[in-house]
């Protein structure tokens, strides 16, 4: 039987990448057999947070974002990171198995290095903490965007060098990317990969005016509708494909490049975006709005989660530290 886990930073808003990348992925696996956990990654969240009121708002609006877009918790455990402080200590025995060279090459790192952001220990250690939190739940399949692949590979090494070292104690995970290389990579308005630390992002629950305003910052040139063009160079097409039937599509793709007349000029293109995030987040939204009025039912939620999620990282965590010599060796 498959377990199924991801996680989530709550670092703001949750944006389209987010969605097609991870979260629909999430909640369309529901409906296979198998055991599923999200947990929204507040730890991770401190290398880069550093305001504690903001941080349980984020938290809670991502606990409600997962809900309103359809995971239902009866079927998938939801619950929040530093619920299961068991992670903290796989990550530390971890670390102990893992080679400095493996964190070095972790691009995610180099990334934020590069565009400034402090780098402290935590930023660094990162990836320990996420293949702890992969290996605590004896998840064998990982669904995560791109971005993840190779902290989830490393993961993989991570266990591997463990159970080298001490015995089988951890599964090894599989990564799951969404079969489509679109939703795998979702690209943001300026044409870099969606982030939330790249300022590019279109916000899942953004409507009206602001939502207008933002599309309209997906970067064009200044080519007059008519003249005939290459969809596929366009960045409105990368998000048109993201949301429309291959007939539409097929429609729009076909009339840029025959250019004249019938062209759609970028406004055209922008609208018809603007409108399908309004219409595919629709019923989402209103969802969102009653979870946002019950504030009790989200913590009962992440309660009830934390309790099951915990409990199986408990056994994994007492097989850890008995492997390793922390404790006596378990009973068989
Ligand atoms: P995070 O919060 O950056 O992203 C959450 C999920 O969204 C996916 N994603 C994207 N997919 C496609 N296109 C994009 N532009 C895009 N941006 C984000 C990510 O791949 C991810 O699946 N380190 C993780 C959180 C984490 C985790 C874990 C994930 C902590 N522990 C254990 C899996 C397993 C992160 O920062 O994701």
């Amino acid at each position: 039987m498959s377990t199924y886990l991801s996680g989530i930073q709550p670092s703001g808003m949750q944006h389209l990448g987010n969605y097609f990348g991870a979260i629909r992925g999430h909640i369309e696996a529901q409906r296979e057999g198998g055991e599923h956990f999200y947990f929204i990654a507040d730890y991770h969240a401190l290398t880069t947070s550093r305001d504690p009121e903001a941080l349980r708002e984020r938290v809670r609006e991502t606990a409600i974002t997962y809900l309103a877009l359809g995971l239902d918790p009866e079927r998938a455990t939801l619950f929040r990171h530093s619920d299961v402080p068991e992670v903290c200590e796989l990550a530390w025995l971890l670390a102990c198995v893992t080679g400095m060279g493996l964190l070095e090459r972790a691009h995610s790192y180099k990334d934020k290095k590069a565009k400034g952001i402090q780098a402290t220990v935590g930023l660094f250690t990162y990836p320990v903490l996420m293949a702890a939190d992969i290996l605590a739940y004896e998840s064998d399949r990982v669904p995560v965007g791109t971005d993840q692949l190779q902290h989830v590979e490393m993961a993989q090494d991570m266990a591997g060098y463990f159970n080298h070292a001490y015995g089988e104690v951890f599964r090894r995970p599989e990564p799951v990317l969404p079969e489509e290389g679109r939703f795998a990579r979702v690209v943001g308005l300026d044409g870099e990969k969606m982030s939330k630390s790249n300022e590019n992002g279109i916000w899942i629950f953004e409507s009206g005016k602001p939502l207008a305003k933002r599309i309209g910052r997906i970067v064009t040139d200044s080519r007059a509708p008519a003249e005939p063009k290459d969809p596929e160079e366009l960045l409105p097409f990368c998000f048109l494909e993201l949301f429309l039937d291959s007939d539409e599509l097929e429609d729009w793709r076909a009339r840029t490049r025959e250019g004249g007349e019938g062209a759609p000029g970028y406004g055209h293109m922008k609208a018809r975006i603007v409108e399908a995030v309004e219409e595919t987040f629709a019923p989402a939204r209103v969802r969102r709005e009653e979870l946002l009025a019950d504030p009790g039912e989200v913590d009962r939620i992440l309660a009830r989660g934390a309790e099951k999620a915990r409990a199986i990282a408990v056994g994994v965590r007492d097989r850890a530290l008995a492997a390793c010599g922390l404790r006596n060796p378990l009973p068989r």
